[in-house]
């Protein structure tokens, strides 16, 4: 059974996708196998931010039955695995999501990290279900942090572990301080992952920040989270 990760965040467009990949990557570099999860499936972006929009088999068909979770791998030349969702109305349309944990538990990978839709709502609940811990995702602001909260009390009420929060985009002056947002949240911050001007460039190339800019602040710190997470020890040279 893989140890199973829900990467959540209340507030949209804070960085769950670009964790997902980039952290996702940096286990690899640790020897995890890992594989990556779009469980956002009204509005996947794994597949689109990794140059494959459309597959053949994706998520959708696993969840329908059709396909094997083994069928929907893809395998980036990172050693990432993945599984992409579809970008088709007609793939996502009256699609249920309840047995999320019971397909991922058939993945033979270490770590399996589901990147989830924003919000309280049956998808972002559903990845919650499927997964063993959380890690929630906060822009350093108050609206972003203030609404993590509720994302917090929702995993602690389905009784899963926290095991931390990641700060995403830090750096702007404007800043709350790490100290305020784990007195807020009355969790650990276990991740600070820096605004960096070259996540744009990976995008545009389609591949993980990590993979094409090994050495930018986003990357050294994504490392150092998955370093953290497996009990590694991570030196930056
Ligand atoms: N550390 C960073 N530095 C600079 N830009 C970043 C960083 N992290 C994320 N971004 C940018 O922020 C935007 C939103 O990121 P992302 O898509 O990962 O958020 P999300 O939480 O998955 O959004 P949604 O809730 O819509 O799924 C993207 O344009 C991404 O490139
Ligand atoms: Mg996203």
């Amino acid at each position: 059974m893989p140890r199973i990760v829900a990467i959540l965040s209340n507030k949209g467009g804070v960085g769950k996708t670009s964790t997902t990949i980039n952290l996702g990557t940096a286990l690899t570099y640790f020897t995890r196998d890992t594989l990556i999860v779009d469980a956002n499936i009204s509005s996947p972006s794994i597949g689109i931010n990794l140059g494959s929009p459309s597959v053949p088999i994706a998520l959708n068909h696993v969840l329908r039955g059709s396909h094997s979770l083994d069928e929907a791998i893809y395998h980036h030349k990172t050693g990432l695995k993945v599984v992409p969702s579809s970008l088709k109305f007609e793939d996502f349309d009256a699609l249920s999501m309840e047995n999320l944990r019971k397909h991922l538990s058939s993945s033979k990978s270490d770590i399996v990290l589901l990147d989830s839709a924003p919000g309280i709502n049956h998808e972002s609940l559903s990845a919650l279900k499927a997964a063993d811990e959380v890690l929630v995702i906060t822009n350093p602001n108050l609206s972003s942090v203030a609404s993590s909260l509720k994302t917090i009390k929702l995993a602690q009420r389905h009784g899963k572990e926290i095991t931390g929060v990641i700060v995403t985009r830090a750096g702007h002056h404007t800043d709350m301080s790490i100290k305020e947002i784990e007195s807020m949240l009355h969790e650990q911050v276990i991740g600070i992952i820096p605004e960096d001007s070259l996540m744009h460039n990976s995008l545009k190339l389609s591949q993980p920040l990590v993979e094409v800019s090994p050495n930018s602040p986003a990357s050294i710190a994504y490392k150092q989270l998955a370093a953290a997470l497996t009990g590694m020890n991570y030196v930056h040279r």
